[in-house]
């Protein structure tokens, strides 16, 4: 039986990573009990990218969502668009409603599938927003963000996503049942948006020990320079490729550590749109 609080080094694989396939399996990765405590209207201190065009990013930073679209940012794993939050800290709002977030499925997560626009081309994001929105108890200005954020942020991922049948767009109270493993999404794509606590850390190829990530649950093992990981903002617009994004090489990320207040459970509200 593997203690999943120990602190793991896997000097040699793969026998000696035996404990890996249990991280890799359950979500009971080490976490403290009582993390790190904070006021609940304190907006986080988060480390972002030193400069807009670092070498080596994983990230094509852009300063606008339609720069996305351009032909240069088709090579990069993940895309970016750092926005300041123009919203108040509503942790304490946000953890009020995890109870009605938590009666609508197991994950905590609105969650609606988005519908082509009758008689056109395009997909209906105002109409899945309105849907969505409508079951969400939180403060108007921060539903009008993001609805805005549905519709002209999902509307771009779905230019970025042609060729795709469906997208999903979830609104999602991540707490305790957060994946801090580091890894690339199964799927073709996924954007994400985090309104409150801290954004999505990713890592650029040069770091990632691949052959850890794809066999070894550890994040101790799969990351070989810590000091070099990144991290969004809060507010920031990111869309990160998957596996199965066409002809591309998916962004290796993972969700922030889970953070308490007095030993509460902090709760993280999250926006994605899904490209299954
Ligand atoms: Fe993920």
């Amino acid at each position: 039986m593997v203690d999943a609080t120990a602190s793991w080094t896997c000097h040699l694989r793969p026998h000696h990573c035996h404990g890996c396939a249990q991280y890799a399996k359950h979500t009971s990765y080490a976490k403290p009990r009582y993390g790190p405590t904070l006021n609940a209207h304190t907006v986080p201190t988060v480390h972002a990218n030193a400069s807009p065009w670092e070498a080596g990013s994983s990230l094509f930073r852009a300063s606008s969502l339609s720069d996305w679209l351009r032909p240069e940012a088709a090579a990069f794993p993940g895309l970016h668009l750092p926005r300041r939050p123009s919203w108040p800290n509503y942790q304490v709002e946000i953890d009020q409603v995890q109870g009605d977030f938590r009666a609508e499925g197991d994950f905590g997560a609105l969650e609606t599938t988005v519908s082509k626009v009758e008689g056109g081309s395009g997909w209906d994001f105002e109409q899945a927003a309105d849907d969505l929105l409508g079951r969400a108890k939180l403060p108007q200005d921060l539903l009008s963000i993001i609805k805005d954020d549905i519709c002209q942020f999902g509307s771009t991922v779905a230019s970025l996503c042609p060729w795709s049948k469906s997208f999903i767009v979830k609104l999602e109270l991540m707490g305790e049942d957060s994946c801090p493993r580091w890894h690339m999404d199964s799927y073709c794509g996924r954007g994400i948006v985090t309104y409150n606590l801290a954004g999505t850390e990713y890592a650029t190829d040069d770091i990632v020990d691949f052959w850890e990530l794809e066999h070894c649950g550890n994040n101790d093992c799969i990351i070989k320079d810590k000091s070099k990981i990144r991290q969004v903002n809060v507010g920031d617009l990111l869309f990160m490729k998957g596996k199965n994004f066409p002809g591309g090489r998916g962004l290796v990320h993972r969700s922030p550590d889970v953070q308490y207040q007095n030993g509460a459970v902090l709760n993280r509200l999250v926006l994605k749109v899904d490209v299954p």
